[in-house]
């Protein structure tokens, strides 16, 4: 039995896996954190080793003071992260200020959190807070149809949320917040993460534009599902959009979104209705 046993460690290593195989991570693009239970900290801290030195975020986040993350390393391939996992992911402590971190397991040989760590930590730290402790996971990857709609959509939450939500009948239900829409930003820093977890208060997705996606959620399937379906409508938009040359003949009515709410028993955000 050795770390890689443990339930939680094989999941995440396999969602890692899941998002190779849809194309949403070339190179070292995209990555994972997760927020450990702590029954599952107990089941890894066997395997912990001596901790590493504290390094300081440049952000802070009160209510994950002294939690436990799995994390991607920065600068490290998705498509690794099963064959070899020590060098690929690690756990990561945070102090009690809530501001800093050290390697408790993994990203061997000298590697770090990925450089993403500041704007995961600020999303878990709003999500936690908006979803009463039960946010535990926030995804970044790189899918190529919400980053192509990034080019032709006004940057509004409005705008995407509308153009997904009549990509796909199942859209509304899935994500009925909507998603937030950060502008172009330099990545890995402070100043996306503050941007990012401010829309992330509202919503549980948030593109970044000519970049990514973010999706939070409180498990690896409902996280994954929610990049994998807002993904999906973006092709379905773009194809539509390619196929009809701009020109769309029919779409999902606002009178028909307002349906499928009522029969699924979601709430839709109302201010990206007519
Ligand atoms: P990391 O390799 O540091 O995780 O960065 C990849 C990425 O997607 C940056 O936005
Ligand atoms: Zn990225």
């Amino acid at each position: 039995m050795g770390i890689l046993d443990v339930e939680i460690v094989k999941k995440y290593i396999r969602m890692c896996t899941d998002g190779w195989d849809q194309g949403w991570h070339e190179r070292n693009g995209g990555n994972l954190t997760y927020r450990m239970k702590a029954e599952e900290v107990e089941e890894c801290r066997p395997f912990f080793r001596e901790p590493g030195e504290w390094v300081n975020m440049g952000v802070t986040g009160a209510n994950l003071a002294g939690e436990y993350f799995l994390t991607t390393g920065s600068g490290k391939y998705f498509r690794n992260v099963e064959p070899d996992p020590e060098h690929s992911i690690g756990i990561v402590e945070i102090n009690d200020k809530g501001d800093a971190w050290r390697i408790v397991w993994g990203l061997e040989g000298g590697a770090k959190p990925t450089s993403e760590f500041p704007s995961h930590f600020m999303n878990h730290s709003v999500r936690v807070a908006a979803t009463n402790g039960e946010c535990r996971v926030i995804y970044h990857a790189h899918p190529a149809n919400v980053i192509a709609l990034t080019y032709v959509l006004p940057l509004t939450a409005r705008d995407f949320t509308r153009a997904l939500w009549k990509s796909a009948t199942e859209c509304p239900v899935v994500f009925p917040g909507g998603v937030g829409v950060v502008p172009w930003m330099v990545p890995g820093g402070a100043d996306i993460a503050l941007a990012t977890s401010e829309l992330m208060k509202e919503y549980d997705a948030a593109v970044w534009a000519h970049h990514g996606l973010f999706c939070s959620g409180p498990d690896f399937d409902i996280t994954f599902g929610l990049m994998h379906t807002i993904e999906k409508a973006a092709q379905i938009c773009v194809l539509a959009l390619s196929a009809g040359q701009g020109n769309i003949r029919q779409t999902i009515s606002d009178d028909n979104l307002r349906a499928i709410a009522k029969e699924f028993g979601v709430t839709l955000n109302e201010n990206f209705l007519d």
